[in-house]
Parts: C-alpha cells; sequence; structure tokens
C-alpha cells in the first residue's frame, strides 16, 4: 500500500504531481510519502499491541533525520548498527532508552558513545566483543546493557547476501556456543545481561523460519533461565519483506499474529527491528531519460540516475518495478534501463518489457525507500541526490542535492605536490 497513483495521468505523491517536484530540485532524486510512512509503522506497530513490545525502525534502511524523527514521534525507537547511525538516531530526536545497538564490529569509541548516551542494549555478536564492553563500561563506570545475539543456524529463503542466521554468516554467536557467551557475560563486573536478540536476514517472504528462531531463542532463554540468569528482552530482529515485483510476503498483522502466539506468556518484552517493511514501498526514485539507443540486439534507456544512486538492481540482481511519470497509451517494448556510470553492471532494469520512453521525459524508479539513499556512493564522483518528503500538498526537501564543493570536502592536496 502506497500513495503515489496517476491522476489525470499524471503521477503523484499524495497530493503533488511528481513532475511538479522535478521542476523544483531537479532529478534525480528519492521522494518519500509521508502518509505511506505512517501508515506502514503504525500497521506494524498496532499489528503486536496485545503484547509488550518496542519497534525499533532499522537505521539502515533510510537514516535521514526526518525518517528518523517521525518514527520517533510514532513512539518507535530505532536499530543502530555505527556510530554514525546513532548520532542520526540522536539528532532525529529518539529516546536514547529506545535504542539498540547491533552489528559485529563495534569500535571502542562507538561503544563509548553509546554507553554515554545511556542506550537500551547492546547486542552483542562475539565473546571479545563482551570483553571490549565491559573494558569500556568499566572505564567511564558504567554498567552496559547486553543482549546476545544467537546465530539460530537458519536458512531465511532469501537473497544470500542479505541471509544473516545461518552458520556460514558472520552475524552472531553460534547457538550452541551462546550459554558460554551468556555465563561469560554473568562473570563480567561491568555487564548486566537484560536480553538475547536475532536477525536471520532480510526481505524474508515466509514467517517459518523466524518462528522456528522463536523456537530456538525461547528454548535457550529456558536454559538460560534456569541458570539464574534474566532476560527480559526478546529481540527477533527486522527482516519482513515487501513486494517488489510479484512477491507475496505475508501482511504484518499475519506476521505479528503467528509471532504472538509463540511469544505471549513468555514473560519477556519483544523487540522489532523493522526497516524495509517501514520505507520499501513508502519512497521512490525519480530520474529522467536522457538518452535512448539501439543496436541490432538491444535497446538502451539511459537515465540520470545510476549505480551509486541506487545499487540495488546490480548488488543483488533486485527487481524494482519502473514506471513513467506521465501516464499515456503507448506501444511496449524491451529494453535495459541504465545509467550514466561507467561500469556495464550499472542498470536499474534489465530486458523490461515497457512503454517506449523518450529521451527528456520522467521515470519513477518505485519501492526505492529501503537501502536506495542510505547505501548510495560517490562513485564516478556523483554527488549524492536530493530527498524530498511530501505530505498532502506540501513538500520538504530533506537533503539537499550535493554539489561538487561536497565531493572534496575533506581532500587536501599536500605541500610536497605543490609547485
Ligand atoms: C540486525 C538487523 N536488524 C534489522 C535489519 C532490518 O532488516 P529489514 O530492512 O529487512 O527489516 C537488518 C538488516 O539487514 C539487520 O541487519
Amino acid at each position: 500500500m502506497h500513495f503515489f497513483e496517476y491522476k489525470d495521468h499524471q503521477l503523484q505523491c499524495e497530493g503533488i504531481p511528481v513532475e511538479k517536484i522535478a521542476e523544483q530540485v531537479g532529478t534525480p532524486f528519492y521522494l518519500y510519502s509521508y502518509h505511506t510512512l505512517v501508515r506502514h509503522f503504525t500497521v506494524f506497530d498496532d499489528a503486536f499491541k496485545g503484547i509488550p513490545h518496542l519497534v525499533c525502525y532499522s537505521a539502515k534502511a533510510n537514516s535521514n533525520l526526518a525518517l528518523l524523527r517521525l518514527f520517533t514521534n510514532l513512539g518507535g525507537g530505532v536499530d543502530v548498527v555505527s556510530g554514525g547511525e546513532l548520532y542520526r538516531a540522536l539528532r532525529g530526536g529518539a529516546a536514547p532508552e529506545k535504542i539498540v545497538f547491533s552489528g559485529v564490529g563495534k569500535r571502542e569509541d562507538e561503544i563509548e558513545d553509546a554507553l554515554r548516551a545511556g542506550i537500551l542494549m547492546f547486542n552483542v555478536e562475539s565473546s571479545q566483543e563482551l570483553h571490549a564492553i565491559n573494558q569500556v563500561a568499566g572505564r567511564i563506570g558504567k554498567k552496559a546493557a547486553v543482549a546476545i545475539r544467537v546465530n539460530p543456524d537458519i536458512d531465511p529463503k532469501t537473497h544470500p547476501y542479505i541471509s544473516t542466521g545461518l552458520k556460514q554468516n558472520k552475524f552472531g554467536i553460534d547457538i550452541l556456543r551462546a550459554p558460554a557467551a551468556y555465563r561469560l557475560a554473568s562473570q563480567l563486573p561491568h555487564l548486566k545481561i537484560v536480553g538475547i536478540d536475532c536477525h536471520i536476514g532480510s526481505q524474508l517472504i515466509e514467517v517459518e523460519p523466524v518462528i522456528e528462531a522463536l523456537r530456538r531463542l525461547k528454548q535457550l532463554v529456558e536454559d538460560l533461565r534456569k541458570e539464574g540468569m534474566e532476560i527480559r528482552y526478546l529481540d527477533l530482529g527486522g527482516g519482513l519483506g515487501i513486494t517488489y515485483e510479484d512477491e507475496e510476503p505475508p501482511h504484518p498483522i499475519e506476521y505479528a499474529s503467528t509471532i504472538l502466539e509463540g511469544i505471549r506468556g513468555f514473560g519477556c518484552t519483544l523487540i522489532l527491528e523493522p526497516g524495509r517493511v517501514i520505507v520499501g514501498n513508502a519512497g521512490v526514485l525519480v530520474s529522467k531519460v536522457l538518452y535512448t539507443k539501439e543496436n541490432e540486439e538491444k535497446r538502451f534507456v539511459i537515465v540520470d540516475a545510476g549505480m551509486n544512486d541506487l545499487v540495488r538492481p546490480s548488488y543483488y540482481g533486485s527487481y524494482h518495478q519502473i514506471l513513467p511519470v506521465k501516464e499515456e497509451t503507448r506501444e511496449e517494448v524491451e529494453a535495459d534501463v541504465v545509467g550514466p556510470v561507467c561500469e556495464s553492471s550499472d542498470f536499474l532494469a534489465k530486458g523490461r518489457k515497457l512503454p517506449n520512453l523518450r529521451s527528456g521525459e520522467l521515470i519513477a524508479v518505485m519501492s526505492a525507500g529501503a537501502y536506495g539513499f542510505s547505501m548510495s556512493t560517490n562513485y564516478n564522483s556523483r554527488p549524492r541526490i536530493a530527498e524530498v518528503l511530501v505530505r498532502d500538498d506540501q513538500m520538504s526537501v530533506i537533503r539537499q542535492r550535493e554539489n561538487y564543493e561536497d565531493l572534496v570536502r575533506g581532500e587536501e592536496i599536500p605541500e610536497f605536490l605543490i609547485r
């Protein structure tokens, strides 16, 4: 569900024609719908209302300050995986006691910042990290709240790059070794065990792997409780998928009700870390067709957004629906939609049947709100693009387009090269 629709043959975001926004901010740009974001967060959050829970929006999906503020206003917490995301969450107004900090490679300075901020808990991914957090907490006179991120060795049945809960993945502590990690944590003086965590993967289309992970985690919690350890938070991570093409992921209500069945009465506050399901379909990438060309084999539509702006198609082979901003009846042709970046892997769509697009017209690359801007780079010295948020008939540029000065900020030509 989203609020990008044709009205009078013009694609609109809520109450504003996309073309109008393009006239004001130029192309390419990311465009987000406020009411879609609110609806997605609220539906997800409400789906769990039968039990104590906290929805920690996963900042990595889209970490713009405006979005972080929006979810904070709705009562959400934030799942962060770096000092930078922690900084953004706090700048966005998140309550520190609703922030969880995941990630396999937390640095000491990041740990210290999180401890000083007073976050809810660290999701710890190795025994050495337990020692590191204990040492930093001791040095600054704090007690660190920790959960162990358990790797339950479950196949989430998604793309291998976004599977995280299998033995071959770098994430978490193997479930068989987790009890030893908990015992270690219980002996370290500056740690306080508060929870258990897992995240098995992203773009999940089936709920069964999550339920199996929950079952394994609960078994472990029961064993830990027998040893006198108190587990107050059970964090099931994020991962619920969305429809990009023809996938049929469970609706959040269906997803939640299966989880609720498994956790009701277990004595833990449930934490969830959704990203994609909240922002994915709430954003599009708007780009302009620069040129078209063809050879004996192929037709190319060359647009002004490239893999540096939206890497998902070239990185994961992902599908994004492409719509012309102006709807009109015309013949369909098969084409590759490609960007200006000097890589053959720079494409937004391959061999796609599309309305015959013309030079100068606008397209919308749909479902680009998650892992779009947040994975964008400056490759080929391309300034990162603007982000716009629309609410009804109001629009706001929530991130300015970078300029060339931004590209070289921090770079210096050393004295010995100057002649
Ligand atoms: C630890 C953790 N939590 C939450 C998420 C969010 O996942 P998604 O955007 O699929 O909901 C991720 C994504 O990879 C993650 O690694």
